[in-house]
């Protein structure tokens, strides 16, 4: 291979660690997420519970994630136009962000409205506010109608840049996190 093929046919990788951090990540969501719809239509109270200890494991995945990502190098950014390159980093800023908010707010949420948090019967997550109820509403409305609409939009955002990258540019950027 000459020099010029190596250039474009060489992927540079996330480390393995991040990799796994990110489609752990992306399955602790969609499972919390489904838990939710399945309680949404049953009103199967075991179902709102594991809703709750999924979302809570996500939160401590995000700070075992978020320290990782402050200690490796990420790989050289692909070129592409600097409008493209902000964007993306402010996404991904907004979709940790969201995805630590997320399961804050719902711990509160449920905190503040005075219910513990059974963590799959391991170990319980003890009240440790005092409870009120217009803090729980406070923090179920930010839960529902703030970010839960944010962590749409930019999870479809990203989805959207990364098929635009794999169908359109066709620069197996992808494969980066693969
Ligand atoms: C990133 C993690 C989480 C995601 C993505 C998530 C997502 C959602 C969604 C989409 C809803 C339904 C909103 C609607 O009614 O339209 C919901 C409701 C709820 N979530 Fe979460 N959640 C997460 C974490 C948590 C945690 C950690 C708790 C509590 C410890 C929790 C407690 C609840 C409760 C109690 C409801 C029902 C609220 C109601 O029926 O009024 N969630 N969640
Ligand atoms: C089909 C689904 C997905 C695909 C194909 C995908 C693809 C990618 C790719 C290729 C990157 C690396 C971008 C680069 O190297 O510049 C990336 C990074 C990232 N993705 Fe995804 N992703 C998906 C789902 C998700 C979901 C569901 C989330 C969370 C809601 C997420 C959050 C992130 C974050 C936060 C980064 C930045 C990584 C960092 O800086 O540590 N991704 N994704």
């Amino acid at each position: 291979m000459d020099k010029v093929q190596s250039r474009t046919f060489a992927i540079d990788k996330w480390p393995v660690i991040s990799r796994f951090f990110h489609w752990i990540s992306a399955l602790l969501l969609l499972i919390t997420w489904v838990l939710i719809v399945l309680y949404e239509n049953t009103d199967n109270k075991f179902y709102i519970g594991l809703h709750k200890a999924f979302g809570v494991s996500l939160l401590f995945w995000m700070f075992a994630r978020l320290i990782n990502r402050l200690f490796i190098k990420a790989p050289p950014e692909v070129s592409m136009p600097n409008w493209q390159e902000l964007l993306s980093k402010l996404t991904h800023f907004a979709l940790y962000a969201m995805l630590i908010a997320m399961p804050i707010a719902g711990l509160l949420m449920s905190m503040y409205g005075g219910r513990p948090v059974d963590m799959f019967g391991l170990f319980e997550i003890p009240i440790f506010v005092t409870p009120d109820r217009s803090m729980a509403r406070f923090f179920n409305d930010l839960h529902t109608s703030i970010i839960w609409p944010m962590i749409i939009a930019f999870t479809l955002a990203h989805i959207g840049a990364a098929l635009y990258h794999q169908f359109i540019k066709k620069d197996r950027l992808i494969n980066r996190m693969l």
